[in-house]
């Protein structure tokens, strides 16, 4: 049976298997469990190792073929019957520390269930469909995110990724090689890779759902950002006898910085300004610090604020060093991003089918559909979550509102498959 002959007599939405979805989310928070019942589990490490393992068992079960390059993003393949481009589907399974089980893995796992689904209802489509899980959304033990779908869209090269370090010093490259060694006979593929169309469900990540009562997003874009980690280096002196005239203080000069940055960030009330990561050395209480090294995380919708910012954050910066120096580098900067509007239209119908009020919503967080968006037709939907609570064990989102995107992308993914 074609794709088309397919829809006309069984929607594959209804062949979600809400159980085994469940179930599987469940098992892979698993992988990386805080005793809060939050998720740790970086990019690479031991944890996504063991859960990529339980991806690979679980697509080969259902007759999906695995797959693999060299930033080890993983797909699970369903072919088509013609050898065409693919339409993917998917997130990612990295975390933050104090990460929830939902952020990213909900979007893998409702991949393969509608995957699952399309070959329950019998339908053979015409185009391979594939749920990746793409290598480090998160950017907490390498920066900067984004790394697999940035390099499987031609963004960027493995070459420039592989040899980033995280904090213990270990490349991508080596972190990779043995995520691919512990891999069980998954192919290779060539980097960039070609996606007809993608699309990524995940939880809001805000409060616009819960707060209209609405069970479903269907994403708009994505607000821009840049990213920086930012240097200074002062000189280690003894706090008692070091008069203040004579102090190269890195850490008062960071706070000066961080202070300057954050007015400036003020001149649009909407720009979203955060230090996450702040160290200082040598961080002793009677040593004027010596280095002070943190990031800057800037948001913000409208590109030409953004690009303002992108001039002044340097010279803000090195107005405020004082007697110290001050090193920064951009380590990310990605426009907003617009959804193909096409594909928005087919997940409201999709919605529509299943009786499922959905909503605009602007996605104020970053994901791997802003890389893909460069590339090929892109869009999301988003599930709700409550509080709008995440990057904290306490993330949650309903099952009903998982399953109802599950089956969303069902629907959705045959009809891409079939065009
Ligand atoms: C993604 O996790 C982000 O920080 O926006
Ligand atoms: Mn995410
Ligand atoms: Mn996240």
């Amino acid at each position: 049976m074609t794709a088309a002959a397919a829809l006309a007599t069984a929607d594959p939405a209804a062949h979600v298997d809400a159980g085994r979805l469940l179930a599987r989310l469940d098992a892979l928070a698993r992988h990386g469990a805080r005793a809060d019942g939050g998720v740790d589990r970086p990019a690479l490490g031991e944890a996504e190792i063991a859960a990529r393992a339980e991806l690979v068992a679980w697509g080969r079960a259902s007759g999906l073929e695995p797959a693999t390059d060299a930033l080890a993003n993983l797909f699970l393949r369903l072919p088509g019957h013609t050898d065409t481009a693919p339409v993917l589907a998917g997130s990612h399974i990295d975390s933050q520390p104090t990460g929830g089980r939902f952020d990213g893995t909900v979007g893998v796992l409702a991949a393969l269930a509608a995957v699952e689904a399309i070959q329950a209802a019998g339908i053979v489509p015409k185009r391979p469909i594939e749920v990746v899980a793409w290598m480090n959304e998160e950017a907490c033990r390498f920066a900067p995110g984004m790394m697999g779908s940035e390099a499987f869209a031609g963004l960027k090269t493995a070459d420039e990724i592989l040899p980033i370090t995280d904090a213990a010093g270990i490349t991508v490259g080596e972190a990779a090689a043995a995520v691919l060694a512990a891999d069980d006979d998954v192919p290779l593929r060539p980097l960039p890779g070609t996606a007809h169309a993608f699309v990524e469900a995940h939880i809001e990540q805000g409060t616009v759902l819960e707060q209209a009562g609405v069970p479903l997003g269907v994403v708009t874009g994505i607000q821009g950002t840049r990213r920086y980690r930012v240097r200074v280096t002062g000189e280690a002196a003894h706090a008692g006898t070091t008069a203040r005239a004579d102090r190269r203080d890195a850490l008062m000069a960071a706070m000066r910085m961080i202070a300057a940055v954050e007015d400036l960030t003020r001149e649009a009330a909407d720009t979203l300004f955060t230090v996450g990561l702040f160290e200082v050395k040598p961080n002793a209480p009677s040593v004027i610090p010596a280095e002070a090294f943190f990031s800057i995380d800037i948001r913000q919708a409208d590109d030409a604020v953004l690009d303002r910012l992108g001039t002044a954050i340097p010279e803000t910066l090195a107005a405020n060093a004082g007697p110290c120096a001050v090193e920064v580098r951009q380590i990310a900067h990605a426009p907003s991003v617009a959804f193909d509007e096409g594909l928005r239209r087919t997940l409201y119908d999709a919605a529509a089918n299943l009786a499922a009020p959905a909503i605009d919503v602007f996605s104020a967080a970053g994901h791997d559909a802003r890389s893909l968006a460069r590339v090929c037709p892109t869009a999301m939907v988003f599930i709700p979550c409550r509080g709008g609570v995440s990057h904290h064990p306490s993330e949650h989102a309903e099952a009903e509102h998982i399953v109802l995107a599950a089956r969303v992308l069902a629907t959705t993914l045959a009809r891409l498959a079939d065009g």
